[in-house]
């Protein structure tokens, strides 16, 4: 599902910045920059993140850099504040057919805190395979268990809320007892051979709960099915939840809540082979 508050993200997507910059440098190295390179990311949103944590590394020499998301709001956001050249904006869900013209023609795909919110991870699999040039690679880095799951467990049963689609933004792993087994079967099934696959334990402080609470409207993706009137008391039982939700740690301190965010994130790393039959 696509994000709808671009704005709102690009002002709350510290925790999304702190999660890629993290792994990035921890894991950059294995990045094999090919000269010229064609470039692909998805789930771009607004661009924070990225620029942030992804320009500053790209390669002088890269020949184009796509940043695209299922969201028209996001790119039509982007668009107006990256004026780069060498970058295009594309509307596309990277779990469903993608243009015939993207196959085998990046050399790099990126993924910052997307994988986790796609509806079919089998299919956005052998799509990032199927557009990668022979020998390109990709880098993911994507939840676990996704920080709002609990929140839209408890929703979609809500008797005021649940009739608005609150299930549709439960992770598609969420019930599974062990979600690296079924995104690897989904890499697998994509026909990566070559690849790396690690869970690491990532701990975000809001700096403020204020902070956190605008991520996670930002995130909500079922806002346009909420009518207008009944927003101001969705929200409030939206973000009545975050107390309940195991991931994020609420503590009091000098009269404020401070909150904090424990969750597992997957850093997945992979190489298409040179040589396909
Ligand atoms: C949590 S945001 C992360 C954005 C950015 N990568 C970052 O790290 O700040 C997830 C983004 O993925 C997009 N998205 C969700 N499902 C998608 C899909 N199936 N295909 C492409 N983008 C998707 C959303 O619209 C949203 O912009």
């Amino acid at each position: 599902m696509g994000m709808v508050l671009p704005e709102l993200w690009s002002k709350s997507c510290s925790v999304a910045i702190s999660l890629a910059s993290t792994q990035l440098h921890k894991y950059q190295h294995m990045i094999n920059w090919k000269k010229s390179a064609s470039i692909l990311e998805i789930g771009f949103a607004d661009g924070h993140t990225s620029s942030h944590c992804l320009a500053p590394i790209l390669p002088q020499d890269y020949s184009e850099f796509v940043a695209s998301d299922i969201s028209k709001e996001m790119i039509n956001y982007a668009k107006q504040y990256f004026k780069i050249p060498r970058w295009k904006f594309v509307q596309m869900d990277i779990g469903a057919n993608v243009p015939e013209e993207f196959h085998n023609k990046f050399d790099h795909v990126f993924g910052f805190s997307v994988m986790h919110m796609v509806k079919n991870p089998r299919k956005a699999f052998k799509n990032i395979y199927d557009m990668l040039k022979p020998g390109g690679s990709t880098f993911l880095i994507f939840f676990e268990k996704t920080p709002i799951d609990d929140l839209f467990d408890r929703l979609k049963t809500h008797p005021k809320w649940g009739k608005y689609g609150q299930e549709k933004m439960i992770s598609t792993y969420y019930y599974s007892k062990n979600t690296k087994d079924d995104y690897q079967k989904d890499i697998e099934a994509a026909q990566f051979k070559d690849y790396t696959f690690n869970v690491e334990q990532e701990m975000y402080r809001f700096s403020s709960e204020e902070e956190c609470d605008n991520s996670l409207v930002a995130v909500n993706c079922t806002i346009p099915e909420i009518p207008k009137e009944l927003y101001d008391e969705y929200i409030k039982d939206y973000l009545k939840e975050k107390m309940r939700a195991h991931l994020y740690k609420i503590s009091q301190k000098n009269g404020k809540n401070e909150v904090t965010l424990h969750a597992n994130v997957f850093v997945f790393i992979a190489k298409k082979p040179e040589n396909i039959q």
